[in-house]
């Protein structure tokens, strides 16, 4: 994971020290950190050379914004991170940070582009595994873009909103996915849902990624079992409305049998009694 994206710091600073300095207008006093417009996050995307048109957004959620973009005649999508919706607490004043120090401005921007970096890192491990994601294209300060799922531009539906045909086996296919983004790429997704889920093509499509945990010889394994044990849930309470039901604990054997890192794996011995996720 890194910060690093295409500019040259030297020549020009980077897209934070750019966004920074732009928010204060050209200054280096204070700056006020507001929701961004559609018309600003337009113009910035094409200027950061991440899409040539942004046409509007398809959904806002919790702590970013989806837009239909467009690369030449290529729909894409454009997902950019908010400052106003972050959990962390400068952000909670009214859904801005009023008058931030150029340097708090610069740490907040800095928090916002760690999200987009996460998210474009875990996309392009996912993808490199095999698991049916986005293809990530490209990352620029709080903003990244990758594959439309979707046909001219009608985004694909999330599972929840279709009838399928044969839901066991998109039930064990969305199973196997989750094995590879697991065993593979070693992320465990956390938000796995039919909502986080598109139906494209006669296949389903993970996606919204950002707050997966890697699992790896620093993990905190009894976390990532309940992280496993409750996507597995959310997977399975879905496909309980079309009257199929399975044993969770069986699914989340066949995760952990498949991998836990190397020096870990005796670390049930250490499991705290009454062990809760969040
Ligand atoms: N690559 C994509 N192609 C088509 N639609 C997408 C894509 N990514 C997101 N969407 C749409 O935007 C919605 C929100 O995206 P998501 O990544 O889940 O963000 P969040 O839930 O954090 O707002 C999705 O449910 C889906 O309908
Ligand atoms: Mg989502």
């Amino acid at each position: 994971m890194s910060r690093v994206d295409k500019f040259n710091p030297l020549a020009k600073g980077t897209a934070i020290d750019q966004k920074r300095d732009l928010i204060r207008g050209g200054t280096s006093g204070k700056a006020v950190i507001e929701e961004p417009r559609f018309e600003a996050i337009r113009k910035e995307a094409i200027t950061l050379g991440l899409a040539t048109d942004v046409l509007y957004p398809m959904s806002a959620g919790k702590e970013a914004t989806i837009f239909l973009a467009k690369w030449n005649d290529h729909p894409i999508i454009l997902k950019a991170y908010r400052v106003w919706a972050t959990p962390h607490k400068l952000s909670m004043t009214k859904g801005h940070i009023r008058e931030s120090s150029g340097k708090k401005t610069r740490w907040i921007l800095g928090l916002l582009e760690d999200i987009a970096v996460k998210e474009f890192d875990v996309l392009q491990n996912c993808f490199k595994a095999g698991v049916r994601v986005p293809t990530p294209i490209s990352r620029v300060a709080n903003y990244l873009t990758m594959r439309f799922i979707g046909d001219g531009e009608r985004p694909a539906p999330q599972l929840r909103e279709v009838e399928l045909e044969d839901p066991e086996a998109v039930m064990n296919e969305i199973f196997d996915q989750y094995l590879l983004m697991y065993r593979d790429a070693h992320f465990a997704h956390g938000d796995l849902s039919a909502y986080n889920i598109l139906w494209w093509n006669c296949h389903p499509w993970i996606i919204d990624v950002p707050q997966t945990e890697a699992v790896n010889k620093w993990s905190d394994m009894n976390r990532i079992e309940l992280i496993l044990q409750r996507d597995i849930y959310n997977v399975l309470k879905y496909f309980e409305s079309y009257g199929i039901e399975r044993n969770p604990e069986h699914i989340l054997k066949v995760f952990l049998d498949a991998y836990i890192p190397e020096n870990l794996r005796n670390y049930k011995e250490l499991r705290n009694e009454g062990i809760e996720l969040l």
